[in-house]
């Protein structure tokens, strides 16, 4: 008897859920599929629009054929731009038929049987940011059209949305996510500007916190649409109070990297060592088939990697800024820590940092390392390297935009 009454309650429920905003919120994301921050490229930072089967496929095989892959990064995510201008006489979405001429789902299978995984952009909005169909008043068609074709991750945009707002838009599409019965990644892409760290736990694995990244150090772009773009500092140093909101399966977003794009490697360094502190979702915006070696060493460095993915998934925090040194701290488990110096000035410098003099404390999740009591045992990073331990002063140079990155081992 009770079975019955699930079944028919399902059915009703199930009626409930049409297109739109309308219906009652019930439900949320998957969870558990992001209990470390996910890794993997993004095509947006380097082709925008200019997406097409044959990049796809292209960098697929560099993924795993490079070492990328057996570094973890494994979802590959087609941003803005994969889509006909039109949907389907059904309302289904279609993908450009130019772009991607066997059509979308024989790239998915290509990527699926590489071992990797596939995720898709659209947007809450009634057209994406690049003018594409939106997904409001199509959530449950589109998620079921995403099930169907088989991703795995679904990055949902913010542009064109007047009158909607965020959290239930949010909460839509999580909800239809949930029912059309794949198990997708919700990456929620609205910049931070209805802070999504404060409802967005239940609704998604990831969320942006900013604006756009630049390929830069620590610059503003101005876009003439006055809107800005921002370098990779300066989005580290926004928003210094939500890391809290951050852990496993529910992510501050710090956005797609720009390492191997117009950066020095000195500069890359520093980026990919702040997002590992940061714990931040990890992925590559770059062109695979351009990759230099040392683009490549720098975003599957093992030790850095493993900082970003350690389980307990906080997020680091800078803890020190002093005449243009900057040293950001992260916890890390079975009582490990990160350092990272940073120089953010435009001369060298030399560290002489005597960790006696230091306790760290992380106020957000209580973790403490108190160097009088506790002898840490350092190993360098970069240059995978054991340093010494903290009985004695760190001493070091440092050249202008680099960093070095340590971990502490009691
Ligand atoms: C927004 C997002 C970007 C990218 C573009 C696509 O600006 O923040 O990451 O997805 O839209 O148009």
């Amino acid at each position: 008897m009770k079975k019955i009454i699930l079944v028919l309650a399902l059915g009703i429920s199930g009626l409930g859920f049409s297109q739109g905003n309308t219906h009652t919120q019930s439900g949320g994301k998957f969870e558990g599929l992001a209990m470390t921050p996910p890794m993997g490229w993004n095509s947006w930072n380097t082709f925008g629009t200019s997406i097409d089967e044959k990049l796809v496929k292209e960098t697929a095989d560099i993924m795993v054929s490079s070492g990328m892959a057996a570094a973890g990064y494994n979802y590959i995510v087609l941003d803005d731009g994969w889509m006909a201008k039109e949907r389907d006489v059904n309302g289904d979405l279609v993908a450009d038929p130019v772009k991607f001429p066997n059509g979308m789902k024989a790239v998915i299978d290509y990527v699926h049987g590489k071992g990797l995984k596939f995720g898709l952009y659209n947007c809450a909005g009634i057209q994406t940011c690049a003018g594409y169909p939106g997904t409001r008043g199509y959530e449950y068609q589109d998620a079921r059209f995403y099930a169907k074709l088989g991703i795995d991750f679904l990055k949902y945009d913010w542009c064109n949305t007047k009158g909607i707002t965020a959290p239930e838009a949010y909460t839509t599409m999580s909800n239809a996510l949930k029912t059309a019965g794949r198990p997708i990644v919700f990456s929620l892409c609205e910049w931070g500007d209805n802070q999504p760290w404060e409802w967005g736990k239940p609704v998604g694995n990831l969320w942006r916190i900013s604006g756009d990244i630049y390929p830069c150090f620590d610059c503003e772009f101005k876009h003439p649409e006055n809107w800005s773009s921002w370098g990779f500092m300066k989005i580290a140093d926004m928003r210094k109070d939500i890391r809290k909101y951050s852990g496993p399966d529910h992510w501050n977003d710090f956005d797609m990297m720009e390492v191997g794009n117009e950066m020095n490697d000195t500069e890359d360094k520093a980026h990919f060592s702040l997002w590992c502190m940061l714990a931040s979702p990890l992925f590559s915006g770059n062109d695979y088939r351009k990759m230099s070696k040392e683009t490549l060493a720098i975003l599957t460095n093992k030790e850095l990697i493993a900082v970003n993915q350690d389980k307990l998934g906080i997020q680091g925090f800078k803890y020190l800024a002093e005449d243009g040194l900057e040293v950001w701290v992260k916890p890390l488990s079975e009582g490990n820590w990160a350092v990272t110096f940073l120089n953010r000035s435009e001369v060298s410098k030399k560290i002489n940092f005597d960790w006696k003099k230091y306790i760290i404390k992380d106020a957000d999740f209580g973790y403490e390392a108190d160097f009088n009591k506790t002898v840490f045992r350092i190993k360098d990073l970069w240059k995978n390297k054991e340093a010494g331990n903290t009985k004695k002063n760190f001493i070091a140079d440092i050249t202008p935009h680099n960093v070095i990155t340590l971990r502490l081992t009691p």
